[in-house]
């Protein structure tokens, strides 16, 4: 790993910007490049052996193409089904959205909470990757899941300010809140985008998680700890698989026009 290498970055969709905004935020002087599955999102109802097959195909396009220095896997559903099988193919160093989350859930500051809420695609919830990692974190901890399967293809829409963003969220939540839950994870990474929506409709008096940022603040401590943080003139990158307006209209208004240039690929 060397310090002028870029940060890989990869998601089915535009969900990935959210981790990546909160990076280019705490890591000023990193180059990243960013790849969007926009031909295969959503990842949350694809087969295990179809996600494997698409992150390992990302993965290779970061690491063989732009020599990145370390792959954030930007994505829940991939976070929580393939990391395994990409740490087993791969030499480059992975950073996974679920993991990081144990810090900050042991902070003082976060004792209250016991009862937690996980939303997440289908495949995130049905992998039972929350569960499982949030017992090892805190046996006592009570998690309630919900799968919020309808979410994705809202956000990808451009619908997260539209009437139906507000009815679904309230169709959705409505069990964990009966649940007295504490703390809400936003266990996919597009899910930041409906933050205030959802945060309206929790209310105060429930932690919404949001990991972008506490996958953020992993990552800079990973580069400080390894020294591989970058000095030099950065540049961040963004790659699609398929042509999304959304998504060129979303990234330039949510990372406010700073990158360098967006552009299709053909992996598939
Ligand atoms: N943003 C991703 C996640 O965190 C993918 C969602 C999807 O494509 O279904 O799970």
């Amino acid at each position: 790993m060397k310090r002028g290498q870029p940060i890989g970055i990869f998601d089915s969709g535009i969900g990935g910007l959210t981790v990546l905004r909160e990076l280019k935020k705490l890591l000023p002087n990193e180059s990243f490049v960013y790849v969007g599955d926009t031909a295969h999102v959503p990842y949350g109802n694809k087969s295990n052996d179809s996600i494997i097959k698409f992150s390992k195909k990302l993965t290779s396009f970061l690491v063989e193409q732009h020599n990145v220095k370390l792959v954030i896997i930007a994505c829940n559903t991939a976070s929580s089904i393939v990391i395994n099988d990409l740490n087993k193919s791969f030499s480059v160093p992975f950073i996974d959205v679920i993991s990081p989350l144990k810090s900050y859930l042991l902070k003082p500051n976060n004792e209250f909470i016991q009862n937690i809420g996980v939303i997440g695609t289908h495949n995130t919830i049905s992998s039972n990757a929350y569960n499982q990692f949030l017992k090892e974190v805190n046996i006592n901890f009570k998690i309630f899941s919900k799968a919020c399967p309808l979410f994705v293809p809202i956000i990808e829409e451009g619908l997260a300010d539209h009437e139906v963003s507000k009815i679904m969220i309230a169709e959705y939540l409505d069990s964990l809140m009966k649940n007295k839950i504490h703390a809400l994870i936003l266990g996919c990474t597009h899910y930041p985008i409906l933050l205030n929506q959802i945060s309206s409709y929790l209310g105060k008096d429930v932690k919404i998680i949001n990991s972008a940022y506490v996958v953020a603040s992993y990552t800079k401590e990973y580069l400080n700890e390894n020294a591989e943080q970058n000095q030099a003139l950065t540049t961040t990158k963004l790659y699609l698989t398929d042509e999304s307006q959304h998504f060129n209209m979303f990234a330039t208004k949510f990372l406010n026009t700073d990158f360098n240039y967006i552009k299709k690929i053909n992996l598939f």
